[in-house]
């Protein structure tokens, strides 16, 4: 009987905190570790699967391309992560070389597996994958702005103290500096946000921009702080791999190919769009104000600018 099975390209600091966030669901059977520097990815495998007396039985072992055979779920995080004041635009370079390697592995040892992209920039990089990959757009997802859109709900919450998945709506567009607060989508507990007194607070429009502005510059912060982000995009990662396996066609905002929605052609960006187990099944258009449909247009102008400047 075939068992559940995910891989994790990347054993750095994204994909073990993915590894730990989908171990400790127990979402899967097996977890398949890859990465360049064999000992570390034998060392977090082993030091993940020590947990199973404590969590219950999940596999976790270290492998080459080769062990992903079997596994549904791909993710990959390998490539450079943001230094201290890099954008994520500015590990283009580096990365797309990386994953012309990786794209070229997967399709000849698990061509069938569903891709999450997790590694910066993330849009960009999934446009790339799918390009230089054989299998179809719908099978190779962006984690896109979920990791944003849950931080936007984390500080709605602290304001308006309700608990964050009360909280309705989405950051859209560039997992980066040109993503914008879909305001017209945004509602607490069905009530929308922008205009009106929710749970007894008045609207005010200064801290509702300031929030905004605080979801935008979280990585910088967090990156400023630590070094890097982990924790909160291994939860997301573990919730895409969740709504894959679960395959109840739940609507996120995962990067996906726009072929024409939103007047936007031939670039990966965030918009809300319905997953199943084979991947992207719909993509969700949404009745955008004009502010914001100029807002996602101008973030997919500036993907595309950065795709231009890559040679695949
Ligand atoms: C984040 O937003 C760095 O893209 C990563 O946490």
């Amino acid at each position: 009987m075939k068992r559940k099975s995910v891989g994790i390209v990347g054993a750095g600091n994204v994909g073990v905190a993915g590894a730990f966030a989908i171990y400790l669901q127990q979402l899967c059977s097996e977890i398949v570790l890859v990465d360049l520097d064999k000992a570390r990815a034998e060392g977090e495998a082993l030091d993940l699967m020590h947990g199973q007396g404590v969590t219950g039985r999940v596999k976790v072992k270290a492998g080459e391309f080769a062990d992903l055979a079997l596994c549904d779920v791909i993710v990959v995080t390998a490539g450079a992560a943001q230094k201290p004041g890099e954008t994520r635009l500015d590990l283009l370079n580096k990365n797309a070389a990386i994953f012309k390697t990786i794209t070229a592995e997967l399709d000849q040892h698990a061509p069938n597996a569903v891709i999450v992209i997790a590694s910066n920039p993330v849009d960009v990089i999934t446009y790339i994958f799918q390009q230089l990959s054989s299998r179809p757009h719908s099978k190779v997802i962006g984690t896109g702005t979920v990791l944003d859109t849950s931080r936007l709900k984390t500080l709605l919450g602290e304001h308006y103290d309700v608990d964050p998945t009360s909280i309705h709506g989405y950051i859209l567009g560039e997992h980066g500096d040109s993503e914008f607060a879909a305001w017209s989508t945004i509602n607490i507990g069905g009530v929308p946000v922008v205009g009106n007194e929710v749970l007894g607070k008045a609207y005010d429009q200064q801290v509702i921009e300031t929030l905004y502005h605080e979801v935008k510059d979280a990585a910088y912060k967090i990156i400023a702080g630590k070094g890097y982000t982990n924790w909160a995009i291994g939860v997301v990662i573990a919730k895409i791999v969740q709504v894959l396996f679960s395959d109840r066609a739940s609507i996120h905002p995962i990067s996906v190919r726009l072929q024409g929605e939103y007047g936007i052609e031939d670039v990966c960006i965030s918009v809300p769009a319905k997953i199943g187990i084979g991947g992207v099944e719909q993509l969700v258009e949404l009745n955008l104000s004009k502010d914001e449909l100029k807002k996602l247009r101008q973030s997919a102008d500036i993907l595309k600018k950065n795709l231009a400047s890559i040679d695949l």
